[in-house]
């Protein structure tokens, strides 16, 4: 029988450990709004879940998970809103930089997914660093999808095939569902196993629109910054008791 995790700083063991994990980081604005303070507070809180589950992710063996930082439709926010959320994320890949010996136990391979048109030269500097200063990690694959949107990345790559078939490097027979796959940011990746979504919203909101064909979907009304590593363990015991039949019987 696995332990009571919640009651004990132990790993817990679980019977079914998806491949991949992804996670919608929201609610971080209504967590602000609840305590009277600016929703980038809420943001700055959530930066620290982000941080956390990130690495329980690869303590308990997880070798991929994606957290959706900020959608193509995130822009329509204020530009102060967008702003913060932007230097948030540029304080967190300084930190990777500063605290990359920790990391060598830890094991994290970063991989930022989405357009990196449109995010500010600084913030691509650091992002190209760590992903380069990462690479060879291997426990976990964290992705951090920023400027991300699922449909954004299905037209971008429809566009990169048919520029190939231009070229003549392709011809329109090659297209089948594993190169539709390789010409999307997660090539080479599972799909996502389990998608989580906190805040009480129950959508995808254009997150792995290719990729979540068959995910399982988890959802709850804690807010994002109030999401703890229990709150992942209860996605993690409903997941092992799914079943999955993929259309089959
Ligand atoms: C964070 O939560 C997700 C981002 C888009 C950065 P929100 O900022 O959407 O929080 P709510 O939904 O307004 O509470
Ligand atoms: C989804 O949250 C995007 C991220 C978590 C980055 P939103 O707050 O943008 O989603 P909607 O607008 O409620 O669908
Ligand atoms: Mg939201």
């Amino acid at each position: 029988m696995p332990q009571d995790i919640s009651k004990s700083n132990e790993i817990p063991v679980f019977d079914i450990l998806p491949r991949h994990v992804g996670f919608i980081m929201d609610g971080n604005g209504r967590w602000a709004k609840q305590r009277g303070l600016p929703r980038s507070e809420g943001h700055k809180e959530g930066a620290k879940t982000f941080r956390k589950i990130g690495e329980y992710a690869a303590d308990i063996g997880i070798k991929y998970v994606t957290f959706y930082a900020f959608s193509t439709e995130n822009w329509k926010r204020p530009e102060a809103e967008v702003n913060a959320i932007m230097s948030l994320f540029g304080d967190y890949l300084n930190e990777v930089i500063e605290r990359i010996g920790e990391n060598e136990e830890k094991g994290i391979k970063l991989k930022f997914i989405g357009d990196r048109r449109g995010i500010s030269p600084e913030l691509l500097n650091l992002m190209n660093y760590t992903e380069k200063l990462t690479e060879n990690k291997n426990k976990v694959t964290l992705n951090i999808a920023v400027n991300y949107g699922g449909r954004h990345e299905l037209t971008s790559a429809v566009k990169n095939i048919a520029e190939k078939i231009k070229n003549g490097e392709l011809s329109p027979e090659n297209i089948d569902e594993n190169l539709i796959s390789d010409y999307l940011y997660t090539s080479g990746q599972p799909d996502p196993d389990l998608i989580i979504r906190p805040s009480g919203e129950y959508r995808l909101s254009n997150f792995l629109t290719w990729q979540s064909a068959y995910s399982e979907l988890w959802f709850s009304d804690i807010l994002w910054p109030d999401f703890t590593t229990e709150d992942f363990n209860e996605a993690l015991r409903a997941f092992e008791k799914r079943n999955r039949r993929f259309g089959g019987i």
